[in-house]
């Protein structure tokens, strides 16, 4: 289990402080300032402005304080931006005997929360196959309980990235099934793992996509809290390897199908915020976990598939195997009635060109839930954006020969795929879908290039509001 780093401190004897300002709080404190440091500002042109960081030092050239500009409201990776910007400017002998701290009557508690969090992904390394021991500035964090939920959000976060990064070797079925298992153990849930003949009777799509692969399919199932709670249940795609199966992927599509379990991830990383903040919830999570392989007993194009629901399945292309799995962990989902169900899942590239990387699409059937998340997301700075479950183009998803196809040839797939998960609902139910990337092309501070997070912190946002007793 990833822990809080160790750059993160709670004793320090003489910290160096940082003072964050804004463009608008910044004319006002520099009135009270010396002459000497007026002139050094006017020089640097610092200004408060976001991402603009100012070194004080005393008259023998010690660093006294560091003066950082953040957006207003102060949002988490402008604390990410202050950590890099030390790191880059500052000699690793000076860092390594420096605590930074921030001066606690200028930020909030929720502030102070997000300045320890936004410090800690700016440290972020997945440096599993290769160490990398350069020293990372050091933070003083805040006390609990603000310290334990800075902590619960730096491991949920850097476990979504960890499970993304880990390459496809290291990551199957029975890996996705430990790391579970491991946060199952923390927060003593129960663990239930279908597999076999057992995974066929009951899963059979999932057991369809996973079986060509030497590394057995599975549904791993957490549960956690009191059955008088509401019941949330969380399902998350967990292909551990997307090759497109026999409708294989070209190279350059199939490059970074590690990260197809993303959604598998995200679910289990707020499923651990969840249980680590005690959300008041009777919390179920699903993860269909399979490699989508090729090999002489893989599914094929055109095969007919039985579902858990019942409803069968004209599989048109073996590569849109995501919407066939979850379908089955949606089916079951909705079995014991819970209140609200959410899925994450790396479902379609059409999200991507719709929207570009950085903002997943969610769907909805309720209206209330998406303006609620929509503003979580907004509030808490981590996009998303709502799109139509468009009913009129039901007819695209339907098959000559079965109930359902998978996969429909015309543009616009992202919607297609959510209202065939629509369809393994049970018509009742409310629902979220959020279609994610879950990665970051090009790295910035706090956002290093590779698995990412999308919508976690958003979603937290609006089960927060929704379930907990403050
Ligand atoms: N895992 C992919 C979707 C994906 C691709 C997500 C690239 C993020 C980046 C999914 O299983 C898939 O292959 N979808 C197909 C569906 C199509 C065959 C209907 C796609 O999007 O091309
Ligand atoms: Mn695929
Ligand atoms: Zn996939």
């Amino acid at each position: 289990m990833t822990k809080p780093p160790s750059f993160l401190t709670r004793t320090a004897t003489d910290p160096v402080m940082i003072i964050p300002l804004t463009e608008k709080s910044f004319p006002g404190w520099i009135k009270k300032q010396t002459a000497g440091l007026k002139a050094r500002i006017k020089e640097e042109t610092f200004a408060g402005k976001a991402g603009q960081v100012l070194f004080d030092r005393d008259k023998d050239g010690t660093l006294s304080r560091v003066l950082a500009g953040v957006s207003d409201p102060v949002q988490l990776y402008d604390f990410s931006k202050v950590a890099v910007l030390i790191k880059s400017t500052l000699q690793p002998e000076f860092l390594k005997k420096t605590v930074f701290a921030f001066d606690e009557s200028s930020l909030t508690p929720a502030d102070a929360t997000n300045a320890c969090i936004g410090w800690a992904l700016a440290g972020y390394r997945f440096d599993r196959y290769k160490p990398d021991s350069s020293p990372l500035p050091r933070l003083l964090c805040p006390k609990a309980p603000e310290k334990k939920r800075a902590a619960a959000f730096i491991e949920a976060i850097s476990l979504v990235r960890d499970l993304i990064n880990t390459p496809a070797n290291d990551l199957g079925p029975e890996e996705m099934e430990l790391a579970m298992r491991a946060i199952a153990e923390q927060h003593k849930a129960t663990l239930k793992v279908t597999k076999g003949a057992a995974l066929e009777k009951a899963y059979p799509l999932v057991h369809a996509v996973g079986r060509a692969s030497p590394r057995l399919p599975r549904l791993i199932e957490l549960r956690w809290g009191k059955a008088t709670d509401p019941k949330l249940t969380l399902v998350g795609k967990g292909v551990c390897f997307d090759t497109g199966g026999l409708n294989l992927k070209p190279t350059n599509f199939m490059a970074l199908m590690k990260k197809d379990m993303g959604g598998a991830a995200h679910a289990l990383a707020l499923a651990h915020l969840v249980m680590s903040q005690k959300v008041p919830v009777r919390l179920r999570l699903l993860v269909p976990a399979v490699d989508n392989d090729v090999s002489g007993g893989a599914f094929r194009p055109g095969d007919i598939l039985q579902s858990r629901k019942g409803l069968t399945v004209e599989n048109t292309n073996t590569d849109a195997e995501g919407r066939l799995i979850l379908a089955d962990a949606l089916a079951a989902a909705c079995e014991d009635d819970p209140a609200l169900v959410i899925d994450f899942a790396t479902l379609t590239g059409s999200a991507r060109a719709a929207l570009g990387p950085d903002v997943p699409p969610f769907f909805t059937n309720n209206d209330k839930l998406g303006h609620a998340l929509q503003k979580a997301a907004d509030t808490v700075e981590d996009p998303l954006w709502r799109m139509p479950l468009w009913q009129a183009y039901r007819p695209k998803i339907e098959s000559p020969v079965a109930d359902l196809v998978n996969s429909a040839k015309t543009p616009g797939d992202l919607i297609y795929s959510a209202l065939f998960l629509e369809r393994f609902l049970d018509g009742k139910t409310d629902w979220i879908h959020l279609d994610l990337y879950g990665w970051q092309d090009s790295g910035l501070p706090g956002k290093p290039a590779g698995g990412t997070d999308m919508g976690l912190r958003a979603v937290f946002a609006l089960l927060e509001e929704k379930y907990a007793t403050a």
